[in-house]
């Protein structure tokens, strides 16, 4: 008896570990859960004013921090701007691009990350569209004065990159991807960095990127990847603050994916992000983890364990002892503008999931003077809802295409330009 206690003990988690995870993707099989109430404090009180929660909201804050992303540090560094390129004639002559070297510099150390800009050529100050790409600045454009970025990069035979080394292939690949164009066309600027400069996407043991430049003892709660990718946004708008060209009261920060994920922690920690956009950002972004539906918090911790805070882990197979859900991280960033999309095919990110996150947001932006999610339902596809909380389905799998980016420039016109 002893002994199958012991064998279990030891093999039956090898066990779990080894075999094929079987996503659900019934919604019948999602099982009952019951979210905490974002509008209640961890005391049992009730919140009924802004004020209170104010003071919820650092509460939640806090609770994501230590249970989810892990604790991102405060910047007391240096930080040095470089301009390496620009051009006065980008899209048709319509905008400046420019690439920039931003140098985060602490206690001997320094981490360069690039941003590339196009910003509308005008006399006003430009809203900017500000996110993270997967392959590199140079898959944004066919101009050869973007620089290759020099980091590791995941291997992808369609965007030229292998041995971990970006490459010329991948020359303006995603163009479309990003709208540059479209954006420029309706006076908003893109920036642009690519994550991995930030922080390598491998489980490195947290001793480069920008976790480097803290020489801390890490813990259960301190920071992963996808804090340090919204960490990096932050020091980039510390920087669009400085420029003359940008509205830096009306940036929006966006993602896909991991970087959707990184956009909402960005956002729910900044609250200089006017607008948030997540981009099929799934489990850990804006999807419900107890829905369990598609990607699991268990699964998402054993393929990418450098993602979050170690604490993350114990919610695995355990998601019901969460103290958050992710509705609460779009509560985070009320009463600002947040468009949460997903796509009809990409059943590994809930998109169902991704909705009820936004409608059980609506508590705390109605408590704000807002309305929040302005349907009850989940919308058919192709058919954008957009109130303070937008939602889209959009038909085919997971990408940010340019269906998505329209819906994000309509948006922002909606809730920038009709004021
Ligand atoms: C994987 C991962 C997702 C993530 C996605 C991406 O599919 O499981 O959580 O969003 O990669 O970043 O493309």
């Amino acid at each position: 008896m002893r002994s199958i206690y012991l064998l279990s003990f030891f093999f039956l988690p090898l066990l779990v570990f080894s075999q094929e995870f079987e996503p659900n993707y019934d919604e019948a099989e999602v099982p009952e859960y019951h979210l905490p109430d974002p509008l209640i404090f961890d005391n049992g009180q009730a919140i009924n004013t802004a004020e209170d929660w104010e003071r919820r909201r650092l509460e939640i804050h806090d609770i994501f921090e230590r249970e989810v992303y892990g604790k991102s540090p405060h910047w007391d560094g240096e930080s040095r701007a470089e301009v390496i390129s620009s051009t006065d004639n980008a899209v048709g002559g319509m905008a400046i691009r420019k690439e920039v070297k931003l140098s985060l510099i602490r206690q001997g150390k320094q981490v360069d990350i690039y941003l590339l800009m196009y910003l509308p050529k005008s006399n006003l100050r430009s809203p900017v569209f500000l996110g993270l790409n997967f392959y590199g600045n140079h898959t944004l454009s066919e101009d050869q004065a973007i620089r290759v970025t020099d980091a590791w990069i995941r291997n992808n035979e369609t965007y030229g990159s292998s041995e971990n080394r970006a490459s010329e292939k991948g020359r303006g690949l995603r163009r479309d991807n990003w709208g540059v164009e479209e954006a420029i066309n309706r006076g908003y600027g893109i920036a642009t960095l690519y994550y991995g400069e930030l922080d390598p996407d491998f489980d490195d043991g947290f001793d480069n990127g920008v976790h480097a430049l803290y020489q801390e003892e890490r813990d259960e709660n301190s920071w992963g990847a996808v804090a340090a990718w919204a960490w990096g946004l932050s020091r980039v708008m510390d920087y669009l603050e400085t420029l003359e060209e940008v509205d830096a009261t009306k940036v929006a920060v966006l993602g896909h994916s991991r970087l959707g994920k990184a956009a909402l922690w960005a956002g729910a920690s900044d609250s200089r992000f006017a607008m948030v956009i997540s981009n099929n950002s799934g489990c850990g972004g804006a999807a419900l983890s107890r829905r369990r539906y598609g990607e699991t918090v268990g699964r998402i911790n054993r393929a990418f364990p450098h993602w979050f805070a170690k604490r993350f882990s114990h919610y695995s197979e355990n998601e019901d002892e969460l103290p958050i859900d992710q509705h609460q991280l779009i509560a985070l960033l009320a009463p600002r503008p947040v468009y949460i999309a997903s796509g009809e095919e990409d059943r590994w990110a809930d998109p169902r999931g991704e909705f009820l996150s936004g409608l059980h947001a609506n508590p705390v932006y109605q408590l704000l003077g807002k309305t929040g999610m302005p349907v009850n339902e989940q919308p058919a596809v192709d058919q954008p809802i957009m109130g303070d909380i937008g939602y889209h389905v959009r038909s085919g799998g997971h990408g940010m295409l340019p269906y998505d980016m329209h819906q994000y420039f309509n948006f922002a016109d909606k809730h920038w330009k009709s004021k």
